[in-house]
């Protein structure tokens, strides 16, 4: 048998072998030669075809229907199939809460969220909170306190504000409530974890305390 030390490489040869043991050791046993004789994987041209679907929920108070691509976000339906802009698409990922609304009475990250699963639901979003002549107290806080500077994030804002209102007044706690058997007290550090979802990039963050911190008080 040939010693090891017997063995000449180049040392391009060194670096091929090397790669190539290393990519074999790094595959479950018996992949290596299974890998080669797999059939190529077909997909029909059918499955790769969108598929649409009906979907209706009452938005802002007024039933709507909707025939959508099952892919359809919530956030999309509503701006680009109902045209409710107020809502705003500000990462598309979960990160921002700019387009937060609040449907069946929970707030939730629109963009995360696909339209069809919404069947019956009742969706507010921040065109159905208040009008300019007709503007919900959270809107009314939220000029009054300065709470915003370039308005982008402020949809989301509010329409979480007002959730957290709710979710306060049903005794549900947040990761800072001290008593999980109290009823929560809105203090400035439980507003700020609770509305931690709602970036703003303009940094309103001590307006938007106050603005909440005034309604809360204003509703208990
Ligand atoms: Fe939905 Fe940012 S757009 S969380
Ligand atoms: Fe500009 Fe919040 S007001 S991002």
């Amino acid at each position: 048998m040939k010693d090891f030390r017997d063995i000449k490489l180049s040392r391009r040869e060194f670096v091929v072998a090397g790669a190539a043991s290393v990519s074999a050791a790094a595959l479950p046993a018996g992949a290596a030669t299974s890998a080669t004789t797999l059939p190529p994987r077909t997909v029909s041209p059918a499955a790769l075809r969108p598929v649409a679907s009906n979907v209706s929920f009452i938005v802002n108070g007024q039933q709507r229907s909707l025939t959508l691509d099952t892919r359809t976000t919530l956030l999309d339906a509503l701006r680009e199939h109902l045209h409710l802009t107020g809502t705003k698409k500000g990462c598309d990922h979960g990160q921002c809460g700019a387009c937060t609304v609040i449907v069946d009475g929970r707030r939730l990250n629109s963009c995360l969220t696909l339209a069809v699963m919404h069947e019956g639901a009742k969706i507010t979003t921040v065109e159905g909170l208040g009008t300019p002549n007709n503007m919900h107290p959270m809107q009314v806080a939220f000029v009054k306190h300065d709470g915003y500077q370039c308005g982008y994030c402020t949809p989301g804002q509010i329409c979480s504000a007002v959730a957290v209102l709710d979710e306060v007044r049903a005794g549900i706690p947040s990761h800072v409530t001290g008593d999980l058997n109290a009823r929560p007290h809105l203090s400035p550090g439980e507003i700020r974890e609770r509305m931690s979802g709602n970036i703003c990039r303009c940094g309103a963050y001590s307006n938007i305390v106050d603005a909440i911190t005034e309604v809360a008080g204003s509703q208990t």
